[in-house]
């Protein structure tokens, strides 16, 4: 195995500042494989695909993901499949999995499409022809994050929630994230009573008012005989476990709060990168456009536009290689001893998987740093990547529930964008700095310039 590094206080405050830079350096130094002890504990970082793949894939059942950030997680999570271990988030996995197939999700693309038009609507009315110089300077990351916000309350809830529901709801969530980035590198967090805790409890209540509110709303309907819209929530209730029991109302509102808040600022996220990639590469950019015009005219997309989109896919893909929106997975904890990569690893170790740092390595991606949405595509002779290599969703059981369902949402917002704008750097901006902040995002709000085609 690999020589053991010792460490204490710095190389923990060294992760905490810059976790994926810290990383990084340790890899270029030490290699693939990293061992250290930390504070006394054993902590193993791995950079290869192939180690990466077999640690999620075979070594799933030796592993929970990292209690500390599970716990600081569970506070809004409750105990939903994002959060729980063992026999039990197996039975929430099984039971969930059907309602996110391909087919299913596929349902949802009305309400996707109803949602983002909604919220592109209310977009400032630039109406100002293509003129470069008066174009729309707009916030992008909020607005993809309202926009994508707007998409999971509708396709979740059916809920048109107003704008102040919406931006209460923003702010509640954006609280819960800057807290939670400061509880995950302390040993244990305060009780939530605890004074300086105001802004927490009030995000928190803000959200499960939120969330309890739409689930008495909907038993009312089904006690009237009313008949309740076809979203993910009627999907979640109308799930039933081997006993033919439906979720009880308490994990029902652990699993709305995971699919509302996984299932948004991963999106946001992934949308927000998008854009600049777009902007950064106006030649990448109108192959798309031109595309989307070509597939769709002015028309709206519909589910079978999807797979007919492929340059707008690659972009895609290209973006979340180049911006994971969870470039570090959750790390695991093994609870048993696990060989892996010709390696014993102990009970009780910490293992830090980062598909950010791999998406980046040259040895599997040529000039990683830049945006080449054909490098993915073989049938241009491209060298094929290997598995494992691209990782955005992770990867065997406990890989992202949600995938299909970003990638669609991903797809149809970035469509409907390209059929109403051109997206353009702001002049002089630096590139943005991607940090990681639950999400990865960019370390100042993004601006683009938005121009009306
Ligand atoms: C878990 C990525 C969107 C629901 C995860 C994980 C990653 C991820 C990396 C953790 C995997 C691990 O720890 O091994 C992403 C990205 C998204 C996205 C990059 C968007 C671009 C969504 C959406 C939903 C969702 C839209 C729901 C509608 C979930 C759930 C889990 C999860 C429920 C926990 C699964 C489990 O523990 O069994 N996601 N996600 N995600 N994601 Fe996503």
């Amino acid at each position: 195995g690999p020589p053991t590094r010792w460490g204490g206080l710095p190389e923990v405050l060294a992760l905490r500042r810059d976790y994926l830079g810290h990383l990084r350096h340790l890899q270029q130094r030490y290699g693939d494989v990293v061992h250290q002890r930390l504070l006394g504990l054993d902590d193993f970082c791995f950079f290869h695909p192939d180690h990466v793949r077999e640690l999620l894939i075979a070594g799933h059942d030796g592993m929970i993901r990292w209690e500390r950030a599970t716990a600081v997680f569970a506070d809004a999570h409750g105990q939903s499949v994002l959060v729980a271990e063992g026999p039990a988030w197996q039975r929430q996995r099984r039971l969930l999995q059907p309602g996110f197939s391909p087919q299913r999700v596929t349902g949802f693309v009305p309400l996707m499409v109803d949602a983002a038009r909604r919220a592109l609507e209310r977009l400032p009315a630039a109406g100002v022809g293509s003129n470069e110089d008066r174009a729309e300077v707009l916030d992008f990351e909020s607005l993809m994050t309202l926009l994508t916000m707007d998409v999971i309350l509708r396709t979740l809830f059916s809920a048109g929630d107003g704008d102040a529901a919406v931006a209460e709801t923003a702010w509640a969530v954006h609280e819960l994230g800057k807290v939670a980035m400061g509880e995950m590198y302390v040993p244990v967090s305060a009780p939530l009573w605890a004074p300086w805790k105001r802004g927490k409890r009030r995000a928190l209540r803000s959200l499960d008012g939120l969330i309890r509110g739409h689930l008495a709303t909907r038993r009312a309907q089904a006690r009237q005989g009313r008949p309740a819209p076809d979203d993910l929530l009627a999907m979640l209730m109308a799930l039933r476990d081997e006993r033919g029991e439906p979720l009880d109302d308490t994990a029902l509102r652990d699993e709305c709060m995971t699919t509302f808040l996984a299932g948004h600022e991963t999106s946001a996220a992934a949308l927000t990168w998008w854009g600049w990639c777009m902007a950064a590469h106006p030649d990448a950019q109108r192959h798309a456009a031109d595309e989307v015009d070509a597939v769709l005219g002015g028309r709206e997309p519909g589910a079978a536009d999807l797979t007919r989109l492929p340059w707008l896919s690659l972009c895609i893909k290209e973006t979340l290689r180049l911006y994971p929106p969870a470039p570090a997975l959750f790390s695991r904890r093994t609870i048993q001893a696990l060989d892996i990569a010709g390696l014993r690893l102990p009970r009780g170790a910490m293992l830090r998987l980062t598909p950010g740092l791999i998406q980046r390595d040259p040895r599997w991606f040529e000039e990683p740093e830049a945006f080449r949405p054909e490098r993915f595509d073989p049938a241009a002779g491209h060298r094929e990547i290997p598995r494992g290599a691209w990782m955005p969703f992770g990867a065997g059981p406990r890989v992202c529930l949600g995938s299909h369902f970003a990638l669609m949402e991903i797809t149809l917002v970035a469509a409907m964008v390209l059929q109403r704008y051109r997206l353009a750097p702001v002049p002089e901006a630096p590139a943005p700095e991607p940090v990681l902040n639950i999400t990865l995002r960019p370390a100042t709000p993004l601006r683009l310039r938005l121009m009306p085609r």
